[in-house]
């Protein structure tokens, strides 16, 4: 739906210009501008593009010390238009360094999302000098056989790299898999099957997941189907993963499959939901408890994301980035230079929770816990449970909090202007509640001042961290059980903390770490 209604806006003759027209369109970064990264609500602790759009995170493969983040992107415009992939390196995933785009459009169609691996044993036969490529598989969006209304406009291909992902070359013999007459087939996350020995395609086809095997990432046998009958549906599945990750504590393994879903979101809009069980090459069994659907994240930003391929085994971390909006009302947003940012990267991790149950949880890296300044304990102005978190481009709160009796907290972000991003820790009704009706600028869409309220487990005793930065605020509860990402437009960051209840609670520990840009 979305992408038709976007696609009646341009013109297939602009599509075509600007699928053509190669020229201009660097994206390199040049720190030395004055005035760099510094336009208001410009995050300073997350990526964005320099300028112009951008939607969801692609290809993403470590290699070689470096994190690659390709993202869906726009060069022409602050709006969604004809897609290319976006190319950006980072070593400690905290700073990014902005390189050239990596795929442009051409006459298969643009360049929708998808994922990359290193082909380190050179099963492509793509390498070069005895040395495996890296691999990047990703869905053309041909525009001109989607306007005439066929059903085949989608479909997947292959480019390689022999420079360590600098530049790509497409196969001359795309697409590699053909599109059967299903008109949301996208979205190619490849990875390798140990025990079988064979790349798995998960590929989102409409509202089901299909996967495909291949020896050799050319070549692509249908396995089987998921989806039916379990998880949200309604709307086209999207963006999906499948890993396999150590259940916390034990020697147990599970895989995981991410599907993000557009609309259909628990806070409206678009989600990431998830199902764990098992994978064998050729079938994921769902061990799910029950059919309805389980977020990864219950805030209104954090769409699209998959995880970095390539981490050794051995490192065992499974690190996700998110896209850090929702297309509710993403081309609305009051950035007016670039829209779009990615969430902080995250480390994903399985946990069995007292029930039984196997859950997922996200939580900022431990590279992140690295960055900036130590934390400091912050001390209450008298006895109004207010804290000052002074000066900075972005800060790191934590606060433990003991409820006793008491059935909620209220926690308010605020800064000088009046505008305050409002949490509510509801122990009564067992729900994070989230109110950012006075957050700052909200007037660009009806969906974005409304309730956005998560399940979650409180007891007395609550860690609650947020990561501030000028365009965002990211909640983690219990060491990232609940994770609610919430984007916001306030005048300026917010500095303040307020903590009421209007029965006892106690606030254990209340402490910062201030932030510098990553940008300068
Ligand atoms: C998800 C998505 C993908 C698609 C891309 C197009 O946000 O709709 O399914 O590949 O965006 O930009």
């Amino acid at each position: 739906m979305k992408i038709n209604f976007i696609l009646s806006v341009f013109a297939i003759g602009m599509i075509i210009m600007s699928c053509t027209n190669q020229s201009a369109k660097k994206q390199t970064a040049d720190a030395s501008k004055s005035g760099y990264y510094t336009e208001p609500y410009r995050p300073q602790i997350h990526f964005s593009p320099e300028a112009h759009w951008t939607n969801d995170p692609n290809g993403l493969v470590f290699s070689n010390g470096n994190y690659h983040l390709f993202y869906q992107y726009y060069p022409d415009s602050s709006v969604w238009g004809p897609m290319h992939w976006g190319h950006a390196v980072s070593k400690d995933l905290i700073h990014w360094k902005h390189l050239p785009i990596a795929l442009y459009p051409d006459s298969l169609g643009c360049i929708f999302s998808g994922s990359a691996v290193v082909d380190a044993n050179n099963t492509s036969g793509l390498g070069k000098d005895g040395k495996g490529p890296l691999v990047a598989m990703f869905t053309y969006h041909d525009f001109v056989g989607a306007k005439a209304g066929t059903n085949t406009f989608q479909n997947q291909a292959i480019a390689y790299s022999n420079d360590d992902g600098m530049t790509w070359t497409k196969y001359d013999h795309n697409p590699v898999v053909k599109n059967p007459g299903i008109r949301d087939f996208r979205d190619p996350k490849v990875c390798w099957h140990e025990p079988t020995k064979k790349w798995i395609l998960t590929l989102a086809t409409l509202n089901t997941i299909t996967f495909f095997s291949s020896p050799d990432l050319k070549n692509w046998t249908k396995e089987s189907e998921f989806g039916e009958g379990v998880g949200q549906h309604g709307a086209a599945w999207e963006c999906p993963d499948l890993f396999k990750l150590k259940v916390e504590g034990t020697d147990l393994e599970k895989w995981v499959l991410l599907v993000s879903i557009n609309p259909g979101g628990p806070n409206g809009g678009s989600a990431t939901q998830y199902f764990v069980g098992e994978f064998d090459g050729k079938v994921f069994h769902n061990e799910s408890p029950s059919p309805a659907p389980r977020w990864m994240d219950y805030g209104k930003d954090n769409y699209a994301g998959v995880s970095w391929s390539g981490i050794p085994a051995a490192d065992g971390h499974r690190l996700l980035i998110g896209w850090m909006s929702n297309w509710q009302y993403a081309n609305k947003v009051p950035t007016t230079v670039w829209r779009g940012a990615m969430t902080l990267p995250r480390e994903l991790k399985l946990k069995k929770l007292e029930s039984g149950e196997i859950v997922l949880s996200g939580y900022p890296t431990a590279e992140f816990e690295n960055y900036g300044s130590k934390w400091e304990t912050l001390q209450s102005e008298k006895s109004s449970n207010t804290y000052s978190l002074g000066a900075a481009d972005a800060f790191d709160y934590s606060v433990e909090l003991d409820l006793g009796t008491a059935s909620q907290a209220n926690i308010q972000l605020a800064n000088s202007k009046n505008e305050v991003f409002e949490i509510v820790l509801d122990k009564a009704k067992q729900q994070v509640r989230i109110n950012r009706n006075h957050s700052g600028e909200t007037s660009f869409s009806p969906n974005f001042p409304v309730d956005i309220v998560a399940p979650a487990q409180i007891d007395e005793k609550v860690s609650l961290r947020l990561v501030i930065d000028q365009a965002s605020v990211e909640l983690f509860l219990n060491e990232g059980l609940l994770e609610m990402t919430n984007i916001v437009f306030p005048g300026e960051i917010y500095n303040e903390v307020n903590i009421k209840s209007e029965q006892e609670i106690k606030i254990t520990e209340s402490k910062v770490r201030k932030l510098a840009s990553i940008w300068r």
